[in-house]
């Protein structure tokens, strides 16, 4: 038994997460510790809202709400959404904590102590038709890397170049469109990353095994980018995290002032975590036997998840945070990132509300058809689509035909012939000894993709594992067996009744839900992972009672997919 940290990127707060989002980070998050807390593994899971920065205020504003209160509200739709698409987290924070406010400003005390922050006189832009400075978000205009005409202050969405407002061409203002715009001076502290060049380099180098998208964004950045530069780790804005020190005295010249929210984001997978140990009513030990090297966490692997945009600052930003506070905090040990999911044609996007939102997408089927598609289809090595014909096609077939299928025929079967009871019957054959042997070699290849977090050829194999049922059942055909070999027929329905809940263990981490309802079903919680398959398949005796399951998957209809590809052609409403 190993111990495992994982955390999803912490989505913002601003707003409901559509399916890209969701398949780049959180649910393939979910999916790996399910995975492992069904090994037997101690996991934990956190995730938080990210609740700081520009998107925030400028939401709220848009919203007509003080900031506070619009974060606090939102915190509550994403956690009920988290919930309802089953996203297992251990604990669901918000990066405006008191925890997190701690520990930002602790992180901020000992960069300072190491000679690693500096303060600069800067420049920003400030807008005269908005009285104000323009950070970030609060600014637009076209990305001096590859001319993309969206670019935002912090980051290009396009080319994934972090940016600094005053590096964008055409600039405008975000509130108010304005170019009535002006360069002026303001005092800001900066994170001296220059300074760790080396270290970041030797430890970045030695990641032999991350996934070629992590390592090729983040060598890009480190090598002929500039994702290295000093970069200001404080805003001139209102909401955020004060600039102050951790036992609160205050920071000589940095009154008014707030971290920059990239800064204090991060440190909220830790602060995340004390927030999980006192929530749980447990001891600061409990949560730092995760998070530092010197009290418990050496031997704990840890694991992040993230879409491309975010590799930089995981790979770079943070690790410098860390390592260059000069104690033993637990780095991240496997960064799995994901290119993007499009939609029909174009992107997903939060601003044009273009695509299927997580609320809507509950609203319209349960989130095992969600999940498995979007999993199955998750863009790992390529940008990825989402089609309605294609996710109409694959839930039918997948888990409507092949899996929803063999668990109603083998219960209704048994239930028409047995009775509501797992027969008796003769021993295994050869069919079936050769039926287990190949179920043991799948399985093991599934396990494989699952510890190397490869979620498609995962999914693949999973539903190489349900086929392989449906196979046996064609080809034992106990429904014509029966009729001279009742004995032999009941063997094959035992096996296949045992099938069901096997099948139920290792789709759980993509469709927890109907594994759930298998496994009730099976009157069962022997969810015990199927090392031995042979025994695995001997679970339920001769005798067990068992029911016959709702329809686990309807199939999805030629009306509903027009219905919905209608319904969701446009932009989603206000
Ligand atoms: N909110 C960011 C995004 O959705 C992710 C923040 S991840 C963290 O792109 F590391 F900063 F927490
Ligand atoms: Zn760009």
């Amino acid at each position: 038994m190993a111990r495992h940290l994982i955390t999803s990127a912490i989505p913002y707060i601003n707003g409901i997460k559509h399916l890209g989002n969701l398949v780049g980070s959180q649910l393939p998050a979910d999916l790996f510790a399910r995975y492992l807390r069904g090994r037997g593994h101690e996991v934990l899971f956190l995730c938080a809202t990210d609740e700081h920065g520009t998107p925030a205020e400028l939401a709220a504003a848009k919203a007509g709400k003080p900031v506070a209160e619009y974060c606090a509200e939102m915190w509550q739709v994403q956690k009920d959404l988290s919930d309802g698409f089953g996203l297992s987290f251990d604990h669901f924070g918000r990066s405006s904590s008191p925890q997190n406010h701690r520990l930002t400003q602790h992180f901020a005390d000992r960069l300072h102590a190491a000679g690693l922050i500096e303060e600069v006189t800067e420049k920003q832009v400030y807008s005269n038709a908005d009285g104000r400075f323009l950070p970030d978000r609060y600014i637009e205009g076209t990305c001096p890397n590859c001319g993309y005409e969206k670019a935002r202050g912090d980051q290009c969405e396009n080319c994934t170049m972090q940016l600094d407002p005053v590096d964008l061409i055409d600039p405008r203002s975000a509130i108010s469109g304005s170019t009535d715009l002006e360069v002026r001076e303001t005092r800001h502290l900066y994170l001296r990353q220059s300074q760790m060049r080396g270290k970041l380099s030797d430890w970045i180098g030695s990641k032999t095994d991350w996934p070629v998208l992590t390592t090729s964004i983040a060598r890009k950045w480190l090598n002929d980018g500039d994702g290295l530069q000093d970069r200001g780790i404080t805003r001139d804005l209102d909401w955020g995290i004060p600039v102050r020190h951790e036992d609160g005295s205050p920071w000589e010249g940095m009154e008014g002032k707030v971290f920059y929210v990239w800064f204090d984001a991060p440190i909220e997978y830790i602060a995340c975590g004390a927030e999980w140990s006192e929530a749980q009513g447990l001891e600061a030990a409990a949560w730092e036997r995760w998070w530092r090297e010197d009290k418990g966490a050496g031997d704990v692997t840890y694991t992040q998840f993230m879409g491309k945009d975010n590799v930089p600052f995981h790979a770079l930003s943070f690790p410098a945070t860390l390592m260059g506070s000069g104690e033993p905090w637990k780095l991240v040990d496997y960064i799995k990132s994901f290119n993007y999911l499009n939609y029909d044609g174009g992107q997903f996007s939060t601003s044009q509300g273009r695509g299927v939102f997580m609320d809507q997408a509950l609203d319209i089927l349960p989130a095992d058809y969600w999940r498995w598609w979007l999993l199955s289809h998750a863009p790992e090595n390529s940008d990825a689509e989402f089609t309605w014909e294609n996710f109409q096609m694959n839930v039918n077939k997948d888990l409507a035909d092949v899996l929803g299928n063999f668990v109603s025929r083998v219960t209704k079967f048994c239930r028409s012939k047995y009775g509501l009871t797992v027969p008796e019957g003769g021993a295994p054959g050869p069919r079936e000894e050769a039926l287990i042997g190949r179920l043991a070699t799948r399985i093991r290849g599934y396990e494989a993709h699952m510890d190397a977090i490869e979620v498609r050829k995962a999914a693949a194999a999973l539903r190489a594992i349900w086929v392989e049922g449906n196979e046996y059942l064609q080809e034992a055909a106990p429904w014509a067996t029966f009729k001279q070999d009742p004995e032999t027929a009941a063997m094959q329905i035992r096996l296949a009744l045992n099938l069901v809940r096997l099948y139920a263990v290792l789709s759980a981490p993509f469709i927890p839900d109907a594994a759930a309802a298998m496994l009730g079903a099976m009157n069962t919680d022997d969810d015990a992972w199927p090392d031995d398959v042979l025994a695995a398949l001997s679970a339920l005796p001769p005798g067990h009672g068992f029911e016959v399951p709702e329809v686990l998957f309807a199939k999805i209809t030629d009306d509903a997919r027009e219905d919905w590809q209608a319904r969701f052609a446009g932009q989603r409403g206000a």
